[in-house]
């Protein structure tokens, strides 16, 4: 009896190591994740500038959900600005061949004016870029019916895409220059199946490279397509139009549209077209014979599966070099036609025609009904992801 005793006691005392053991091991785990807390982007506003790569600042609310802008810094002092409203780039500032810094993407200083809806200046595009004809599609039995919010058609997610929602903010140490949102769609938004979750990390490294690194998943087979639409101006001066903008473009071919801007599910080469930007040419030089101007979706010739240089924009007057790499089989190039001057900047510039372009990486437009296009559907088990790039240099440009 007495010996069982003992080994009770005994067994009861290790327990009890054992158990404090444990104690002792979670606590030192909350410790270690607070500290992470701590020194992440979007809880330590106040840690040193110079360490600090990544800082916040608090951008008022929408959907009563607090709105932060997040402001990047490298190394080469070029500065990118992205709120979580919208997972929206608003601010570029880079310098020119004399060192001159000025901003190259369209965005505003304040909240306001992405709640006025402008046309997606900077924003991240989904659940699904570009158009789907007539807002239907459909998977095996089932026909989807989506917001139509462009005239018939869907475009870029509908009325409330992922533009216009505030993403998660996801804790980022700041000594990066780095930012990672997070937005859950839920089954049924905006007309699409399944339960999406998305995330977007984008980062500025020190070669002036913006990076956007896009995931999701679904529980539901569900189209996805997502982009990122900043509108340059490589003269850093919105008074100045993008039309002596050279533009290099790795494409064969592109694929035409019909009025309604929804693609005829042709491939078309761009030998003798004004779509032929195999060689540089000035933007302005052929637009004239685009009827509305570009706002079409080029078919990239890409050799690997890499995020591979696709397009090249170049403009003399500030020597900028814009480089868009990508993994996305597309891009569409946009030149700001609806752009009439109605929209002003914070400064209160008129934003008028062709002041921008777009470089909108992505799936073919309509793939969900254009069957012979790569597939842009995400199955449950499957994961989204892909990445494209933006990196400003400077050369001297002739
Ligand atoms: C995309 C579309 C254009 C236009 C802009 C936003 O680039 O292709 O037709 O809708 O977005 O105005």
């Amino acid at each position: 009896m007495a010996a069982i005793n003992f080994k009770k006691i005994t067994n009861l005392y290790f327990l009890k190591v054992i158990n404090n053991m444990k104690k002792l091991q979670q606590a030192f785990l909350v410790a270690l994740v607070s500290l992470f807390f701590l020194i992440s982007c979007n809880n330590n506003p106040t840690t040193e500038q110079s360490m600090k790569k990544c800082s916040q600042t608090s951008w008022g609310t929408a959907d009563n959900k607090p709105v932060y802008l997040f402001t990047l810094t490298n190394s080469k002092g070029d500065i990118v600005k992205i709120s979580n409203y919208g997972g929206t780039v608003t601010s570029w500032l880079t310098a020119d061949k004399n060192g001159k810094i000025a901003d190259v993407v369209v965005g505003f200083d304040s909240l306001s004016g992405y709640l006025a809806k402008p046309p997606y200046f900077g924003s991240t595009i989904g659940r699904y870029g570009n158009r789907i004809a007539k807002g239907i599609f459909s998977i095996d039995t089932a026909t989807y019916h989506l917001a139509t919010n462009n005239g018939a058609n869907h475009l870029h997610g509908g009325n409330k895409g992922f533009d216009k929602v505030v993403w998660d903010v996801v804790p980022t140490p700041d000594s990066l220059a780095s930012l990672t949102l997070h937005y859950l769609s839920v089954d049924g938004e905006e007309g699409y199946p399944g339960n999406l979750d998305v995330t977007v990390v984008f980062t500025l490294s020190d070669d002036n490279t913006l990076s956007f690194d896009y995931s999701a998943t679904t529980d539901k087979t569900t189209p996805v397509n997502l982009t990122n639409h900043s509108y340059f101006n490589l003269t850093g001066d919105i008074t100045q139009t993008i039309l002596n903008h050279r533009l290099q473009v790795h494409a064969d071919k592109f694929t035409p549209v019909d009025t309604g801007l929804i693609t005829t599910g042709v491939l078309q080469d761009v030998k003798e077209t004004p779509f032929d930007f195999l060689q540089p040419h000035a933007i302005g030089e052929r637009i004239a014979s685009v009827p509305g101007g570009y706002d079409h979706n080029f078919v990239l010739n890409r050799t690997t599966a890499d995020n591979e240089l696709v397009a090249t924009v170049t403009d003399a007057v500030s020597g900028r070099v814009l480089e868009v790499f990508t993994t996305e089989p597309g891009m569409q190039f946009y030149t700001g036609n609806f752009l009439d001057g109605t929209i002003k900047t914070s400064q209160g510039i008129a934003i008028q025609q062709h002041t921008a372009l777009c470089l909108e990486t992505q799936h073919f437009p309509d793939s969900p009904n254009k069957l012979a296009f790569p597939t842009t559907l995400l199955k449950p088990g499957e994961k989204y992801h892909t990445v494209t790039a933006y990196k400003v240099s400077v050369a001297s440009v002739k």
